[in-house]
């Protein structure tokens, strides 16, 4: 009888790439389940917010890792700039980040395989995934999308700002020295600053098909 297969899909890259809108369509495309993981450092930013906690004191946050259980992931709180801002300082520390690891790796692990984006998916919680894909696009793009966005949900800000923002959230995450945002040795990269949103999903699809044997 044939094994079945496995198919654990890694997508990492920075703020506002993309990497979401595909991991998403890749998730759809082979009927795999999907784990945002940014929504659980998300979350955690939520608690401490809630907490009234100090995103400068690393014992506060990893406390705050203990309050996930009673936020919804689905709160539209979570995708305001405010929580993504304590989200990225609270990812910084070691404690918060290894009490994160364990929930990570366990989605990881079902059978059929899984779909997980982040920034450290393809390094360290799914270093064997199948395939792996790095999104990018340059900050202007990203800036430009995240301003759009923004927008959309009707709240006023510059462009200047929220470049500003993803800028100084990039630094951070790639400038730390626990689980850093940086592209896997056998990850694919995808740079979507020119790409419209169907043709980075067909090439997505296509680097999965290519990591797999299948072109
Ligand atoms: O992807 P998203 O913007 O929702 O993530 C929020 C923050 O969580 C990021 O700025 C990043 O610092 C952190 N994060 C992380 N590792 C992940 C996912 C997100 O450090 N795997």
């Amino acid at each position: 009888m044939e094994q079945s297969q496995r198919l654990l899909i890694a997508v990492d890259g920075p703020a506002a790439s993309g990497k979401g809108t595909i991991a998403r369509a890749l998730a759809r495309h082979y009927d795999l389940p999907h784990l945002d993981t940014g929504m659980l450092y998300r979350g955690v930013a939520l608690a401490l917010f809630r907490f009234g906690g100090d995103p400068g004191n690393a014992f506060e946050a990893r406390r705050a890792v203990e309050g996930l259980e009673q936020i919804d992931l689905g709160d539209e709180e979570l995708r305001s700039e405010v929580i993504g801002e304590i989200a990225s300082r609270v990812s910084a520390y070691p404690g918060v980040r290894e009490a994160l690891l364990e929930r990570q790796k366990h989605f990881a692990d079902q059978e059929g395989g899984a779909v997980l984006d982040g920034r450290d998916i393809g390094t360290v919680i799914c270093p064997d995934a199948d395939a792996k894909l790095f999104v990018t696009a340059s900050p202007e793009v990203r800036a430009e999308r995240r301003f759009r966005e923004i927008e959309g949900r009707g709240i006023k800000v510059s462009l200047e700002d929220v470049l500003a923002d993803i800028r100084a959230r990039d630094e951070r995450d790639a400038g730390r020295d626990n689980a850093p945002l940086v592209q896997a040795e056998d990850a694919v990269l995808l740079d979507t600053s020119a790409m419209g949103v169907e043709d980075a999903i067909a090439a997505a699809v296509r680097a999965v098909e290519t990591a797999r044997g299948n072109t």
